[in-house]
């Protein structure tokens, strides 16, 4: 299997060279090598050859079996332009419809809420990845003026939003989940968001073994933190997702361990950790690769290999437990000795 890999810029670049740390141990493991091809789509490769991605960036990536990513973001690109063609624009161009981020609590030490243990945070976000607000349809009258208007339009299709409810539908029903929750605003949002209402209906009564619960969005940030124990898998729009997987990164242990895949089932799908390129740590060896290391696994589980996808959840869990983790969640050691670590985990089965 081809996977390209975009490290990017910042924190993303240390993390990925962890991932793949990981990822070649697990193919010299399993004898099933992966071909990690590195793509220097990054801000310094924008601001040297003043090209985000080549002409024909989103046909090279159709070739290959997955696509990992670190981060992107640098403060000397202010507009962020080279993040929005190669991340958002791969989002788009390759129709990667599914935002795909667990939220696992691997080490109960780690969640921020009182008395909550690993039962209690173990749910699956499906966030609607192609639509929404950040199509970026809208514009600007009068800026800079004080008679300035600014729209940003949100855009729901019927096409765009059955697809994602039923992924958060068929993923329940293929994992033995009974729960699904749509979580919308359409209290207040009233055109968009009763499209939501109708699909989620319609779709709801194809699986009548699945308990299918609506919630309104501002109730179910709260109720992500009072009581996270009742969900098993959420479906929510583009904005939403975005936000209240971040409280899932929080109940996790923080950005640093969350991760996440990018999906169109069936076609070349991305992985990347949730967390951005975090400037002032990069380099520094500081960074937390447990969500990249996480997003590796995603990836495989994705790609079929469960068995590898498994095997790198427990040598994290494993590493964890012993404590061998960056000082963001309380360890002491540095981002390549946290790789270092869950590669020795990895090997040891078979050393053994
Ligand atoms: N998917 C992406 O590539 C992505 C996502 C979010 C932000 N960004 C970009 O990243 C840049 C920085 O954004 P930001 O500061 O808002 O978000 P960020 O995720 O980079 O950092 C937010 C906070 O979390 C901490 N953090 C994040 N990842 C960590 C890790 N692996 N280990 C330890 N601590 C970690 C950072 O120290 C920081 O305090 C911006 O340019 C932004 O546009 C990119």
């Amino acid at each position: 299997m081809r996977i390209a890999v975009i490290a990017g810029d910042g924190i993303g670049q240390d993390v990925t060279a962890e991932a793949v740390k990981v990822l070649t141990a697990m193919g010299e493991v399993y004898g099933e090598p992966l071909e990690l091809e590195p793509l220097p789509w990054s801000a310094d490769h924008y601001l040297q050859t003043g090209v985000t991605l080549p002409p024909d960036g989103y046909d090279m990536l159709r070739q290959y079996d997955a696509v990992f990513v670190g981060a992107l973001g640098d403060p000397r690109v202010p507009d962020n332009r080279h993040a929005r063609d190669i991340l958002l624009g791969t989002r788009f161009e390759l129709d990667l419809y599914v935002n795909y981020r667990p939220v696992r609590l691997l080490d109960e030490r780690l969640c921020p809420l009182k008395g909550r243990g690993t039962a209690d945070v173990n749910f699956v976000v499906f966030r609607e990845n192609t639509e929404g607000v950040y199509v970026s349809i809208g514009g600007r009258f009068k800026a800079g003026t004080e008679d300035e208007v600014a729209i940003q339009e949100e855009i729901n299709t019927w096409k765009g939003v059955n697809r994602i409810i039923r992924h958060a539908f068929a993923y329940a029903k293929a994992h033995g989940l009974t729960k699904v929750c749509m979580a919308d605003k359409s209290n207040a949002m009233q055109q968009g968001h009763a499209l939501w209402q109708r699909v989620y209906k319609e779709v709801a009564a194809e699986y009548p073994g699945i308990t299918a619960t609506h919630q309104y969005i501002d109730a179910l940030a709260m109720f992500l933190v009072k009581d996270p124990g009742q969900y098993e898998v959420i479906v929510t729009n583009n904005l939403f997702g975005d936000i209240v997987t971040d409280i899932g990164g929080a109940l996790q242990g923080g950005l640093g361990m969350a991760a996440s895949g990018n999906l169109h089932p069936g076609k070349t799908s991305l992985f990347e950790p949730v967390h951005g390129s975090a400037p002032p740590l990069a380099g520094r060896n500081l960074a937390n690769p447990m969500g990249a290391i996480l997003s590796s696994a995603l990836m495989l589980e994705t790609l079929g290999r469960l068995d590898e996808a498994r095997a790198i959840e427990d040598a994290v869990k494993a590493a964890l437990m012993a404590g061998e983790t960056t000082t963001d969640i309380g360890g002491t050691l540095g981002t390549r000795e946290v790789g270092d670590a869950i590669v020795r985990r990895i090997r040891r089965p078979v050393e053994e």
